[in-house]
């Protein structure tokens, strides 16, 4: 379950004044005549993925683990972040049990990828490209020079079962490399943009490579897509009414934070995909991210008694790990006497609270987005729950949710560098 969280008069002034904006929003998103409607098979796509799809996504995903001790999941973007946030959040931290998912395409560091070509001389390794137009740059760059890399070490029949490619269903460069090579392939849905992606082949292979239970991540999705979808007064649209009314009055960037590290790399999933559905026609919220407590010893300061142009959407967690827990003997000093018989999780709780109440009163408005636990089940929830959202979101200003023409400025302008 997704809780929503925000104070009565916030809720109350934000639906007088955006009430009518927020079902036009939502209309145009059910009928699907919204600007960029041919990109909305994610709507219902947990609640009518196939067994099939599920089964031979788990089955590429034994052969690969059978064989590698290492995985490299090469993408940027949509095609990239939202495995890296499911696979960061569930897995554990300091151990890497086998196979190592490590990451390629995602950047252009030259530093990286030598480091990369050490490690993959020594150990068994398999391939997941992951693009759904096949011409990203980096992810194109990557893939040539790492299928080489392959080949050279396995030879082509053997490389061929080491390489496997997630793209677009028939169009495409990396569709025609498939077919010419017989690679193993699985389709991202042609209706589904990159951002929108995490719960297809996408996100699902290198997860259930990783050894999550991808069934429970898509009962979670499924199970938001139901409570959303048969009710337009939902925590999605209370969530995508409150942001864009906080913006109405001058708060022009959302803070999403956490107190839970592990949520690194979801709160960059989260950035992209609203910074890329919203982001246009010189509008949108600016969306960013702290990892409390570690950020308020930096940009905590600037939270509390900066400028007012942010508000704060707190992603909470109800239950807590709470094992290390602090004895007498641990005590440095008497002044930290308070910390006697309370876990690190407990004080970490407490760090939560105090932080919301300390920013309340320093003027920052404040969301507070709960979900039960950290597992797939609430995963699958939560990406469903801010991809309704942010469509909702970008409805209401007017905005196609599923195009990104300012990054394609960035790509004519290099293909232009390229080619003098
Ligand atoms: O959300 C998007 O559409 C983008 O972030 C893409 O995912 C990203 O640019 C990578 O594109 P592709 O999957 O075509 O390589």
């Amino acid at each position: 379950m997704v809780k929503f969280v925000a104070e009565e008069s916030m809720l109350a002034q934000a639906s007088e004044v955006l009430s009518t904006q927020l079902q036009q929003a939502v209309d145009v998103l059910h009928t699907k005549t919204g600007k960029g409607c041919e990109f909305l098979g994610w709507l219902d796509f947990p609640q009518n993925v196939d067994n099939q799809y599920i089964s031979d996504v788990k089955q590429i995903a034994q052969q690969i683990v059978s064989q590698s001790q290492v995985v490299v999941l090469i993408g940027i973007g949509g095609s990239y972040l939202g495995a890296r946030a499911l696979i960061e959040a569930l897995c554990p931290n300091f151990s890497h049990p086998e196979p190592e998912i490590v990451y390629a395409g995602h950047h252009l560091s030259d530093k990286y990828l030598q480091k990369l070509y050490n490690i993959l001389a020594k150990k068994d390794y398999s391939l997941v490209v992951v693009s759904k137009s096949g011409s990203t740059i980096e992810t194109a760059a990557t893939f040539g020079l790492l299928q080489r890399h392959c080949i050279d070490k396995y030879g082509l029949t053997e490389a061929k079962k080491r390489i496997v490619c997630i793209t677009d269903q028939k169009e495409g460069i990396l569709r025609a490399i498939v077919n010419k090579n017989a690679y193993s392939s699985l389709a991202i849905p042609a209706d589904i943009g990159g951002r929108y992606s995490i719960l297809t082949a996408v996100g699902l292979l290198p997860a259930a490579v990783a050894g999550l239970n991808i069934e429970q991540l898509m009962n979670g999705a499924k199970n938001m897509c139901s409570q959303i979808l048969s009710s337009p007064k939902n925590v999605a649209t209370q969530y995508a009414m409150c942001r864009t009314y906080l913006q109405s009055i001058g708060y022009n960037i959302e803070v999403l934070a956490t107190f839970e590290p592990s949520l690194f790399y979801f709160a960059e999933w989260w950035k992209q995909l609203f910074a890329e559905s919203e982001g246009k026609n010189h509008k949108g919220i600016f969306p960013t991210s702290m990892i409390y407590t570690t950020d308020l010893h930096s940009l905590g300061q600037y939270m509390q008694q900066g400028q007012r142009i942010m508000f704060e959407t707190f992603l909470t967690i109800q239950y807590f790990s709470n094992n290390c827990k602090i004895k007498e003997e641990d005590l440095l000093d008497k002044q930290f006497n308070s910390l006697k018989n309370k876990s690190i999780g407990e004080i970490n709780h407490l760090a939560q609270k105090a932080t919301m109440k300390a920013h309340k009163r320093g003027n920052v408005p404040i969301i507070e987005l709960n979900i039960n636990d950290l597992s797939e089940y609430s995963l699958g929830e939560l990406f469903y729950f801010f991809e309704y959202a942010c469509a909702v979101s970008a409805y209401m200003q007017q905005i196609n949710p599923f195009d990104q023409p300012g990054v394609a400025e960035y790509k004519k302008e290099l293909t232009t560098l390229l080619s003098q």
